[in-house]
């Protein structure tokens, strides 16, 4: 699969792109529900539980304070303006440059999504009080449109005419936008509609809804294209990349999943997190990583050229780590990678491997509470650092073909380096 996905980056992006690693912005006090990238891509803007917005550049924070919940959305009107809106139910225009903002205006009910106009003279909110808001980011005054269910998601369509709408009735909703006048009902998924991503020159729309359903439908006919829908649920977060090309969905169950949309074939299936959700997702302005949102403190970015090996969101660590999140990553790399499976104790503890300690200069297949596959028994290895680095750059079916170890590789070198010095700590006895 991730083979897979690289074919398909490297036929995608531009060949003097250089690919950006996997990296996390860490700061907020608080999960992250909103992602934005600006639009000549080198900002990015988080929106936390802890009522503020990140501003990252160089992935150095500036914390933008004035809302007085939770903000769950964010949008790049331009390189100087942004807006926001969250749980106060309050819509805030904010000034880059000074980080001043002003409240637009309010909702009764929290605000789960902003779409702003394509000539960013607007920008509409999308509220649990069933209305869209319509803010003025030039004086005019605001104006409500009625969509009689809560609304989870709104876009902008045929040059700004019409809105689609998600809806938690189920429905998507097709609103002309300077009458206010519902058009269409475009179609009824039975379960709410979380999520919607518009790809109007493709002519396809896509959503996720509560139930799991994740649909690509035809614009013109709601027909479906493409059904991806997977035992998850519920779909949170969708993003399509700048140029069409990736489609991502993040659901309930801290699964990525990224499309190439040329086949909607699966490019890659990322689980993100070993618990939670996935809120937010933003693609970077080159596509060439995806960014991500969920009980993590930290937004996380993974690059789509090797997704899978680089770290998970903390669900996975503060369980495994109590809490201790400033682990080496020899350590990271040891709870991610081999606790499931291996101790560092003395006994094996019935996990599927035997114990990993005193491992070096330890002959292969000796540890006398676990019973080998004869592969392993027989095979002639000492371990130390070059054998367990080897172990880890071939893959075990590979270096000890046959022998029980399940196929894993580590790509990078310095993950094994630190991963062995890691292991080393727990053996008595001295390389060679
Ligand atoms: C899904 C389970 C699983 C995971 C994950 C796993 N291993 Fe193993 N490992 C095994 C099994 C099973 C064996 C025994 C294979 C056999 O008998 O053929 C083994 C054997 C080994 C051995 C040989 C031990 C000996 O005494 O000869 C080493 C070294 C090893 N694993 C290291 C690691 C490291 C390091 C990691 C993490 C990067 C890891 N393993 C991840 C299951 C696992």
């Amino acid at each position: 699969m991730r083979y897979l996905g690289l074919l398909i980056a490297l036929c995608l992006w531009p060949l003097e792109a250089v690919a950006e690693d996997f990296f996390q912005l860490k700061g907020h006090g608080g999960p992250i529900k909103g992602i934005a990238v600006s639009p000549d891509g080198s900002r990015i803007l988080t929106a936390s539980f802890d009522n503020a917005l990140g501003l990252w550049v160089n992935r150095q924070p500036q914390w933008l304070e004035g809302h007085d919940a939770a903000v769950n959305a964010v949008a790049f009107v331009d390189e100087a303006r942004a807006v926001s809106a969250g749980d106060d139910f309050a819509v805030r225009q904010w000034d880059l440059a000074t980080g001043q903002s002003s409240v637009l205006g309010h909702h009764l009910g929290k605000v789960l999504s902003l779409a702003v106009s394509p000539d960013r003279q607007y920008v509409v909110s999308a509220s649990w009080d069933s209305r869209l808001g319509v803010w003025s980011l030039t004086g005019a005054a605001p104006r409500f449109i009625q969509v009689g269910a809560n609304v989870n998601d709104v876009a902008f369509a045929q040059q700004g005419r019409v809105l689609f709408v998600a809806s938690a009735d189920g429905r998507i909703r097709v609103f002309d936008f300077d009458r206010g006048t519902l058009e269409q009902l475009f179609l009824s998924n039975g379960f709410g509609v979380n999520t919607l991503v518009l790809n109007e020159a493709a002519g396809w729309l896509a959503f996720g809804a509560v139930d799991g359903v994740t649909k690509i439908v035809s614009l013109d006919s709601a027909e479906v294209i493409k059904d991806i829908t997977l035992e998850r649920r519920p779909v949170l977060a969708m993003d399509m990349s700048r140029d069409g090309g990736m489609l991502a969905v993040g659901d309930g169950e801290g699964y990525i999943l990224l499309l190439n949309r040329v086949d909607w074939s699966i490019a890659s299936d990322i689980k993100a997190t070993h618990r939670g959700p996935i809120w937010a997702l933003a693609f970077a302005a080159d596509g060439q990583n995806i960014h991500a949102g969920g009980l993590d403190d930290a937004m996380f970015s993974w690059p789509l050229s090797d997704p899978r090996d680089a770290p998970r969101m903390v669900a996975e660590d503060r369980d495994f780590l109590n809490g201790n999140d400033r682990a080496s990553n020899g350590e990271r790399q040891f709870q991610r990678k081999c606790s499931i499976c291996h101790t560092l104790t003395g006994d094996s503890a019935r996990r599927a491997g035997p114990t990993l300690k005193d491992l070096f200069g330890r002959p292969a297949g000796t540890v006398p509470d676990y019973t080998y596959s004869k592969t392993l028994q027989d095979a002639e290895i000492v371990w130390n650092g070059q054998t367990i680095d080897a172990l880890f750059d071939l893959g075990p079916d590979v270096y000890i073909a046959g022998s029980k170890m399940p196929v894993q590789r580590i790509a990078r070198a310095e993950d094994r380096a630190d991963l062995i010095a890691y292991l080393r700590l727990y053996s008595d006895i001295e390389d060679q």
